[in-house]
């Protein structure tokens, strides 16, 4: 577990310093567990790695479990059964390694959008005037340069997003959680945040878990896919690269597509897209 001396020494807390001495991303690893609350499990028999650096999206019905296995992963949630681990120790604890980011508004309403990217590095010890040059930096990096000093209900809801994104990763996280992050957002916005996140996410070598309700999204951003239904992970599966909003007819995306909106319950065929190849099918592998 990283110290809050290591959350403040980490060079990935400034742009400037994140593609000279990348942080390393978090291992995190689920082993035959069970998640939920006592009494009322969600997901049963989860074996799942995810890999340091690695982008996983995770998909399924509403109700399956996501918000529960991110609730696990951020150390929030007990596992009921089995094991939680990151890098092979257990995983019992929220840290400020581990960054989560929601949907809804998790700004402090009275505070500037760079006093709230100040709180994380208020919370590891960074002296004033550097917090503020790096939250400044983060803002920067997010496009909000010009909104620094104005209160949350000033800006739109993606600038708000934004500035939860920059607030998230100006900790230097390990790995960032993200529930449904853009999931308000239209979707041109949408677009952008994704790109944007993309784009800030290289070089941190942060691992990230994002659940969304948006196959495109997930196939987009994913280097995996996590298919949660039935009470259970129904498999994780490789998404073709490169990553190219425009290759709707490539044949695995294709075939990919079809297996998460199946894995959604949604049985349409995509209207943009011809259809799959045969033998595209193929079970689920984990
Ligand atoms: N605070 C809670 N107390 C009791 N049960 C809960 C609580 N939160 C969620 N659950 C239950 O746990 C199960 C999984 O919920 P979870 O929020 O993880 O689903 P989800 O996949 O994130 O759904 P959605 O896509 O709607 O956000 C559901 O059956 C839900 O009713
Ligand atoms: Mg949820």
């Amino acid at each position: 577990m990283t110290s809050s001396s290591d959350v403040c020494r980490a060079p990935g807390t400034a742009p400037a310093a994140v593609a000279a001495a990348p942080a390393r991303g978090a291992g995190l690893a689920l082993r035959g567990a069970a998640l939920g609350r006592p009494g009322a499990p969600a997901l049963a028999g989860v074996d799942l790695d995810v890999a340091p650096g690695e982008i996983l999206t995770v998909v399924g019905p509403s109700g399956c479990g996501k918000s529960t296995l991110l609730r696990t992963l951020a150390g929030l949630l007990p596992a009921l059964d089995g094991t939680v681990e990151q890098d092979g120790l257990p995983l019992t604890a929220p840290a400020a390694e581990r960054a989560l980011v929601f949907q809804e508004d998790a700004l402090l309403p009275w505070r500037t959008l760079r006093a709230n990217v100040e709180l994380p590095l208020a919370i590891a010890g960074l002296a004033r005037a550097e917090r503020r040059t790096q939250a400044e930096a983060w803002l920067r990096r997010v496009g909000l340069a010009e909104q620094a000093r104005k209160l949350p209900h000033r800006v739109s809801g993606g600038q708000r997003q934004r500035a939860q994104l920059a607030r998230a990763l100006a900790a230097a996280p390990r790995a960032v959680l993200m529930d449904e992050p853009f999931g308000a957002l239209d979707a041109q916005t949408r677009a952008g945040m994704q790109d944007l996140l993309v784009d800030v996410l290289r070089g941190t070598g942060a691992t990230v878990v994002f659940v969304t309700h948006d196959v495109d999204e997930a196939l987009f951003l994913g280097d995996r896919v996590a298919l949660l239904g039935a009470g259970r992970l129904l498999g994780v599966r490789e998404v073709p690269r490169p990553r190219d909003r425009a290759a709707h007819d490539d044949p695995a995306r294709v075939a990919l597509r079809r297996t998460v909106l199946e894995s959604l319950g949604d049985r349409r065929e995509p209207a943009t897209a011809p259809s799959a190849p045969a033998g595209s099918s193929a079970p689920l592998k984990n």
